[in-house]
């Protein structure tokens, strides 16, 4: 018969380290962005583009806006994708998987490195054929709590780079400005300091579906 250890036994245990949360922390303290693929097994980013196209299907979504609630202006010639909140209150089975690992790497990155993550926001976004995201910030002028931007990519195994709507990030290197261009495969998450990296989405050719969200301070 197994006998469960007393809590205070686990204490002394050392903290395991994660590679991939630890290839997270050392790729954005190099270079402000990482790009992980697999963060999600094909299993729950299934149930994740379920949930999204049912919800979707349902008239939940809404055209995005630029700005916060201070500052609402719909621009369709800065951003067309169609966005639906998230209350991770009333996750679904799906949403549970997501916020599960999302919850598990803040967790990490508070305990190693101090980030002091108390907050975080995620919708659904889909961006219908031949709509895009111009290049921008993540930050609002009146609200600096967003720290890191997260894009968890929820497309078709099949997605193809002809299907546009890639990610550009636009770097700095010393003074000189380079582009990385990041296709969005499903299971593939890409997270960046959202004060720092300009970025933009490209002119989509097939619908595109992912969720976005922010990790913030208070
Ligand atoms: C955003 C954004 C990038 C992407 O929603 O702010 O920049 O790849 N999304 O979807
Ligand atoms: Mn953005």
């Amino acid at each position: 018969m197994i006998k469960l250890l007393p809590n205070e036994l686990f204490e002394n245990i050392p903290f395991l380290e994660n590679p991939v949360y630890e290839q997270i922390i050392n790729d954005i303290s190099l270079k402000n962005y990482s790009i992980i693929d697999d963060f999600f097994p094909s299993e729950t980013v299934f149930k994740l583009r379920q949930s999204l196209l049912e919800k979707h299907e349902a008239d939940r979504f809404k055209k995005a806006a630029i700005g916060n609630r201070l500052n609402e202006t719909i621009i369709k010639s800065i951003r067309g994708d169609q966005i639906l909140w998230i209350d991770e209150t009333l996750s679904n089975d799906a949403e549970l998987l997501f916020f599960d690992r999302i919850n598990d790497l803040v967790t990490y990155l508070n305990k190693t490195c101090f980030m002091g993550i108390l907050q975080k926001e995620f919708h659904y976004a889909l961006y219908p054929k031949d709509t895009f995201y111009k290049r921008h910030i993540d930050t609002f002028i009146n609200d600096d709590r967003r720290k890191l931007s997260i894009v968890c990519y929820l497309n078709e195994e099949d997605w193809k780079p002809e299907n546009g709507g890639e990610l550009v990030l636009y770097l700095n290197d010393n003074g000189i400005e380079t582009e990385n261009v990041i296709y969005p495969f499903p299971g593939r998450i890409v997270i960046f300091e959202s004060q720092i990296i300009e970025h933009e989405v490209k002119p989509v050719e097939t619908e595109r579906l992912s969720i976005t969200g922010w990790l913030k301070t208070r």
